[in-house]
């Protein structure tokens, strides 16, 4: 059937199947694993998901980043910083998540453990499946390198080289990069690409930050406040390609934002307060940025 993807595993104890089945835009999972006995076949236990979500038979799915009682605690000296104090959330492959909460509420912090650029004290955190709490030296190395693209809130570009090489320094080390130049047409880039970021407006280095992290071709885009440093229009600008390039690369993009009138473009809302989630909300129709005004 076009469309479909299935993935077999057999091992001593089990076997497991994956069918994705792919039916006008409504992606269909289907997991089966049938456990062996003394080399005969056991218990059959399925699991039947639509986009992630939905198990037919009460038996919900993974999604695809899930985060189960996440916590962090800063040792200064002798007091503790419980910057995360038990969060959980899940979050599904291609949504468009916003977050968003008061300063100090610990967003940054819960970002960066999903980025793996800082780690958690205790809990789970799975993203396509890989526990990301467990990974250490390389396996982490390797989870930041190639499933992971960062967009900060002050571009963080090396100053002495050009819109293209920032972009092509970062891929020196991905495994299965985007042609740098493509993605810096696609971020609009197309006669920028050999000036240097103190030549370029805010925006557009901020553009190139994007391009960096998208040439990546990540599994998660993370984007900490990506347009705090910049004026309402471009800012909308900014956030308008975010939305695009989740829409069109069906890629999974979390944004920190202290803007609440943006959450309508959001898939979904995660709201941060003292460590702690205080709602997470999913919006049935989320809004094309451009019909939002703030
Ligand atoms: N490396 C660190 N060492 C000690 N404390 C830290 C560290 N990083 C963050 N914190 C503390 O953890 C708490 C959460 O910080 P975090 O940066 O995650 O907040 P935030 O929600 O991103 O805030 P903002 O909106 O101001 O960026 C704060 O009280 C902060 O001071
Ligand atoms: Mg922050």
């Amino acid at each position: 059937m076009p469309g479909t993807h299935s993935t077999v595993i057999r091992s001593t104890r089990y076997s497991y199947r994956e069918h994705i089945v792919q039916l006008s835009g409504v992606q269909i999972t289907v997991n089966v694993i049938i456990y062996r006995k003394n080399g005969r076949c056991g218990k059959l236990h399925r699991q039947f998901a639509i986009q992630g979500e939905i198990a037919k038979d009460g038996v919900k799915s993974m999604s695809y980043v899930e985060a189960k009682n996440i916590t962090k605690i800063y040792y200064m000296g002798e007091v503790e910083i419980h910057a995360v104090a038990g969060v959980t959330f899940s979050i599904n492959k291609g949504e468009f998540v916003v977050v968003v909460g008061s300063s100090g509420a610990g967003k940054t912090t819960v970002l960066n453990i999903l980025g793996g650029m800082d780690d958690a004290t205790d809990g789970e955190l799975f993203v396509d499946g890989q526990d990301i709490t467990k990974l250490k030296g390389k396996g982490l190395i390797q989870y930041r390198r190639e499933d992971i693209g960062f967009v900060f809130q002050f571009y963080n570009l090396i100053q002495n080289l050009t819109a293209l090489e920032n972009v092509e320094l970062a891929l020196q080390v991905s495994k299965e990069p985007l042609d740098a130049r493509e993605v810096l047409c696609e971020v609009g880039l197309e006669d920028r690409l050999n000036n240097f970021p103190s030549q370029l407006s805010g925006g557009e280095q901020q553009r190139v930050s994007i391009a960096r992290a998208l040439a990546k071709n990540p599994k998660l885009l993370l984007c900490d406040e990506p347009t705090g440093a910049l004026d309402y229009q471009t800012g909308k600008a900014i956030l308008s390609l975010l939305q695009d390039m989740c829409r069109t690369r069906k890629m999974t993009v979390i944004v920190i934002t202290h803007n609440l009138a943006i959450t309508p473009m959001a898939d979904r809302i995660i709201r941060i307060k003292s460590g702690r989630v205080s709602d997470i909300s999913v919006n049935e129709h989320p809004k094309p940025i451009e019909d939002i005004e703030w």
